[in-house]
């Protein structure tokens, strides 16, 4: 078993280290762009915010939502999830279905970072983000992209089978990851219809053309790049693995 481990280890880092050869737009990762750069831009003195799948990982900590003054409610499908985050994150939480939910139009921004995956019915969701935000308020999304190969994968292989392989090969995926995954019309040029559909204007996007599931095996990774480089070159941000959006409430 260990050494099973410390060959995975040796294939990770291998993979770590041939990406630095590409350009940088190859490495930079989607969720760490979103919570680091894309996100914190639109926080404002006083917000009202909604956190969206936020669970027991909500996007704000306590500090910085103690520095914004901000009002963070979550609105989660599992109680457990919201329970378990941590102290003083959230002001309120809600146990709720996005799909179902409607919201008042009190919030200036919703936050949904990786939940729009698990979503089974996208299109309700984006009804109700648009009904929890005031008029000028924001969505702020980050999701993985139906498009990438590792999606495709989640959709074909049995749940309890692809849980087990993730977090046998990537056991710190383990509290995080493993939620049943649809990835409903999850692709930029889906959810820029869906916005335009729902009334919102994309504001700002970012495509990310790096995922890291196929690193233990530093022979399919190449070859996952390869498949990367190619599908980049002929579909554009349509191949990207992850991507985040800004969208605004005229
Ligand atoms: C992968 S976790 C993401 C947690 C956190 N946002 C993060 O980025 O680490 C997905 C979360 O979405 C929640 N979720 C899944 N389907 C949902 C739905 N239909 N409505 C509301 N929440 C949902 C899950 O319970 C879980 O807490």
């Amino acid at each position: 078993m260990t050494f099973i481990r410390t060959l995975i280890d040796w294939n990770v880092k291998v993979s770590r280290t041939f990406d630095r050869t590409l350009p940088e737009k190859y490495h930079i990762d989607g969720n760490r762009y979103f919570c680091e750069h894309f996100a914190p831009p639109y926080l404002g003195l006083g917000m009202s915010v909604y956190d969206v799948g936020g669970g027991k990982q909500p996007y704000l900590t306590p500090d910085l939502k103690h520095r914004f003054q901000l009002t963070v409610t979550g609105v989660d499908i599992d109680q457990n999830e919201l329970n378990r985050a941590p102290a003083g994150t959230y002001d309120r939480t809600i146990c709720a279905d996005i799909t179902y939910f409607r919201g008042q139009a009190e919030a200036d921004l919703v936050i949904c970072q990786a939940l729009l995956e698990h979503v089974k019915h996208v299109d309700n969701a984006f009804a109700a983000m648009v009904s929890m935000l005031k008029p000028g308020g924001r969505a702020l999304i980050f999701v993985p992209s139906r498009n990438a190969l590792y999606a495709r994968l989640n959709l074909l292989l049995p749940q309890a089978l692809k849980k087990r392989l993730l977090h046998a090969i990537y056991p710190k995926t383990r509290s995080a990851q493993g939620f049943p995954s649809y990835y409903d019309h999850c692709t930029p040029r889906d959810f820029r219809r869906l916005a335009n559909q729902h009334g919102l204007t994309v504001e700002q996007e970012s495509f990310h053309y790096i995922s890291s599931y196929f690193q233990f095996c530093f022979p399919l990774y190449l070859l996952w790049r390869l498949w990367i480089l190619g599908f980049h070159a002929v579909a554009d941000e349509q191949a990207a693995e992850t991507f985040c959006m800004a969208l605004v409430k005229p």
